[in-house]
């Protein structure tokens, strides 16, 4: 029987979070998946690991072509250039045609992005237009974007409702935010047509528990718990500084909610899902931070809802891993705010959106990933 699988194109599906919500996407049984990335921090490998994880959890007897189903293709290629996003729509024009997109892809350091803020501009935000342009073309008008809580910059309350002011802080952070705006005005110029969801994740950890894949950023990890994991293997010997005790929070150091990366590509099986439901949008108004025009644009909080402290996370990766950490004690980080915390709750009620998986697990799993693989994809292809 043919596969009644629709076709998402994700963008970036070779990255972190794009390779996990390429796994929930096939592993939900709805949606085959077709990427587009130019592995400017990622491995192929990732996909390849990607479609085994998935038929491997295939029933006995499974066919070829229900295996086949589970392969990505994968276009190498820049979606700043807007021919090479309009070749992939055009090949599947005779194929069915692309029914949604996920928009993954992006640059997303910080502390690069004041560095070279035209790349960011160009890789963040023509990039969208040019994928949202590319769309319209075909008339694909399903969209689900990778937003980020970093659109809050520091919030006046935690935790943080959608409907909090959007005030980011760093040049990425306003790629993200203009991005949103970007899809925002184009949902509101054609209500009958686009309907999109924004998705701003908390800070994304752990990995797939098989230790198959999981995150492998290219040079030293600029974020806490893959910096950790990697320590644990040996790698940067002169141990963590911990950027600032002296903020009002319980131990002084930063507060973050941290969200296992397999709830949080669940939420956008579920963002899928939700799309085509109008109720969602109806309630609209300011609850994305700025006012609506009546178009079908959502944007949802996916976090755990519950901080943890800097402190908090070494404990948890030193429990994991077995490795007893190096810590000390440095100024604060330029940026850093004391906490940030989603509000979920909208996500849970209108996404049915749940993030169930605990600290232990989140630690353990990207410990198991990175044991596993020391030194990442690289040299294990
Ligand atoms: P990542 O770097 O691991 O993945 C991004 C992927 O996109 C990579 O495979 C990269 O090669 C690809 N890519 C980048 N620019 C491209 C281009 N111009 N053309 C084609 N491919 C390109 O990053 P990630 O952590 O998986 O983040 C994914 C998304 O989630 C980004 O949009 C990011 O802004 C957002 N986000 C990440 C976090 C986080 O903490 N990791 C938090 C909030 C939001
Ligand atoms: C977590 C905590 C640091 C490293 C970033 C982006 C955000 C989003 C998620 C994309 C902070 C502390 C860290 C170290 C430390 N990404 N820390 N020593 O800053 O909450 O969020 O990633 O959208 O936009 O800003 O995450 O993992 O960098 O830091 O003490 O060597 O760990 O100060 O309190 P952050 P992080």
């Amino acid at each position: 029987m043919a596969s009644p699988r629709k076709t998402v194109l994700i963008t970036g599906a070779a990255g972190y979070i794009g390779s996990h919500i390429a796994l929930c996407c096939l592993l939900s049984g709805k949606y085959s998946v077709v990427t587009i990335d130019n592995f400017h921090n990622s491995f192929p490998t990732a996909l390849e690991r990607v479609t085994k994880i998935a038929q491997d959890a295939l029933p006995a007897g499974a066919s070829d072509e229900d295996k086949k189903a589970l392969e990505i293709k994968c276009y190498r290629g820049d979606i700043s250039i807007k021919s090479e996003i309009d070749q992939i729509f055009k090949d599947y024009e005779g194929k069915g045609g692309i029914w949604g997109v996920i928009h993954v892809a992006a640059l997303k350091a910080v502390g690069e992005s004041g560095e070279i803020p035209i790349k960011y501009y160009e890789n963040n935000i023509t990039a969208t237009i040019n994928l949202l342009d590319v769309m319209d073309k075909y008339k694909v008008y399903n969209l689900v974007y990778s937003s980020s809580a970093t659109v809050y910059g520091a919030p006046p309350q935690c935790p943080i409702p959608e409907s909090s002011p959007l005030q980011p802080e760093s040049c990425y952070g306003r790629t993200k935010f203009m991005s949103e705006l970007i899809i925002k005005d184009v949902c509101d110029s054609a209500p009958d047509k686009w309907r999109a969801i924004s998705l701003r994740y908390f800070n994304p950890a752990g990995a797939h528990p098989s230790g198959q894949i999981g995150e492998d950023p290219r040079g030293r990890p600029g974020n806490l718990l893959p910096l950790l994991a990697q320590m644990a293997v040996g790698k940067f010997p002169e141990g963590l500084k911990i950027f600032g005790n002296d903020y009002d929070t319980p131990d002084g150091t930063c507060v973050r909610d941290y969200i296992h990366i397999m709830d949080l590509a669940e939420g956008h099986v579920l963002a899928l899902a939700a799309l085509p439901r109008d109720e969602i949008y109806a309630a609209q108004g300011q609850a994305a931070g700025f006012g609506s025009s009546g178009g079908k644009y959502k944007a949802y909080n996916l976090g755990k809802g519950k901080g943890m402290s800097v402190l908090n996370m070494v404990d948890a990766m030193q429990k994991a891993s077995g490795f007893k950490y190096k810590t000390e004690i440095v100024g604060r980080r330029t940026g850093d705010v004391p906490e940030l915390t989603a509000d979920p709750a909208l996500a849970e009620k209108e996404l049915e959106f749940k993030a169930k998986r605990d600290l232990e697990a989140m630690c353990r799993d990207q410990w198991n990933w990175q044991s596993n693989n020391p030194k990442g994809y690289e040299n294990q292809a």
